[in-house]
């Protein structure tokens, strides 16, 4: 996809403040008799009004630290700073606060409905919570703009998540988290349960919102095309971690870290495999260096927000 499919004439130059930063977070889930390293050691900014892309194969951990980013999960360690405040030293009231700013829309939508509430109290409910609306009309308005810009009728607004297509909860997940016109929106794989031409659809219904709205948009995604036509900015995970990151422009014109160009080439990268290498790509690099078994590189800047993670560019 190019980014005219979207009509979004990209500001790419513009330069925009932070608006929420993950520093050194890490997050290990308990599995079995062991555990699993799904974030580690992740520092990431996301800058007010941008679009920024989170890219990488299936168990990078991508959702994972989307969620962290959202506050719907703990980090094991590390902080989330939201306008520099961090979120383990936030009060309720400011997390309530944080809440209606930043809204998250999920990989599985059908997790994220309450199955026993029509469609429409599902989208007004943040509303509510967050004391918007002052009468039963402009809650209306509000939620049958964002449904119906999303491709929901009256009608599916009455039913329950159970009569509705998974593609039609999705969207109904999405209208839900832009009701309330957040700050930023995380969205995990939006598109996930649509088909391809309805995919593009709902995707330029969301970036012509982030126009007009101006929200920034964090988007987590393993489609690099999706990545390449939307975004200003994109981070590429492996394995719990960012390998390179820097302007879209940039990465696709010169991607540094072996694991981004074969993630370009649309290779299926990532196996188990028994190297007790530093560099999880190391089994694969085709790249690889006798370093590169003893210790992990050091995030090497290239320049002014151009960052990799490999011995070999260094
Ligand atoms: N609650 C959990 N308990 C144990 N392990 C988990 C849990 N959630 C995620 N994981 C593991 O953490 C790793 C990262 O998972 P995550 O869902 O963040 O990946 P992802 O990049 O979003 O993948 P996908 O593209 O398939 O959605 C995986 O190995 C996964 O099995
Ligand atoms: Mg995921």
């Amino acid at each position: 996809m190019s980014s005219d499919m979207f009509g979004l004439g990209l500001d790419r130059s513009n330069t925009h403040k932070t608006l929420l930063s993950c520093i050194a977070v890490t997050k290990r889930f308990k599995s079995g008799k062991g555990s699993v390293l799904a974030v580690d050691g992740i520092s990431f900014a996301v800058r007010n009004g941008e679009v920024i892309a989170l890219v990488g194969e299936s168990g990078s951990g991508k959702t994972t630290l989307a969620k962290i980013m959202a506050a719907l999960i703990p980090p094991t360690s590390g902080d989330v700073y939201f306008e520099s405040l961090p979120l383990s030293s936030m009060s309720r009231l400011d997390l309530m606060r944080f809440r209606k700013r930043v809204q998250f829309i999920p990989q599985f939508p059908d997790l994220a409905l309450d199955p026993t509430w029509y469609l429409y109290d599902s989208i007004a409910e943040p509303l509510r919570i967050h004391g918007m609306v002052n009468s039963r009309a402009q809650e209306l308005e509000i939620v049958r703009n964002n449904s119906s810009r999303f491709g929901l009728s009256i009608d599916q607004l009455r039913r329950k998540p159970r009569d509705l297509s998974g593609g039609e909860v999705q969207r109904a997940v999405i209208a839900r988290a832009l009701a309330i016109n957040p700050d930023l929106v995380i969205a995990d794989e939006p598109t996930s349960m649509l088909d391809p031409s309805t995919q593009a659809k709902i995707m330029r219904q969301l970036l012509d919102a982030h126009s007009e709205r101006g929200f920034a948009l964090l988007l987590v995604t393993h489609d690099l095309d999706l990545a390449k036509a939307v975004s200003e900015r994109i981070c590429v995970m492996l394995k719990g971690k960012i390998v390179e990151e820097g302007s879209t422009d940039e990465i696709f014109s010169n991607p540094m870290h072996p694991y981004t160009r074969s993630l370009m080439r649309g290779e299926i990268i990532m196996k188990e495999d028994d190297w007790q290498a530093a560099c999880p790509y190391y089994g694969q690099c085709s790249d690889r260096l006798d370093r590169c078994t003893s210790s992990y590189p050091p995030e090497l800047k290239i320049c002014k927000e151009r960052f990799v993670r490999c011995w070999r560019v260094a």
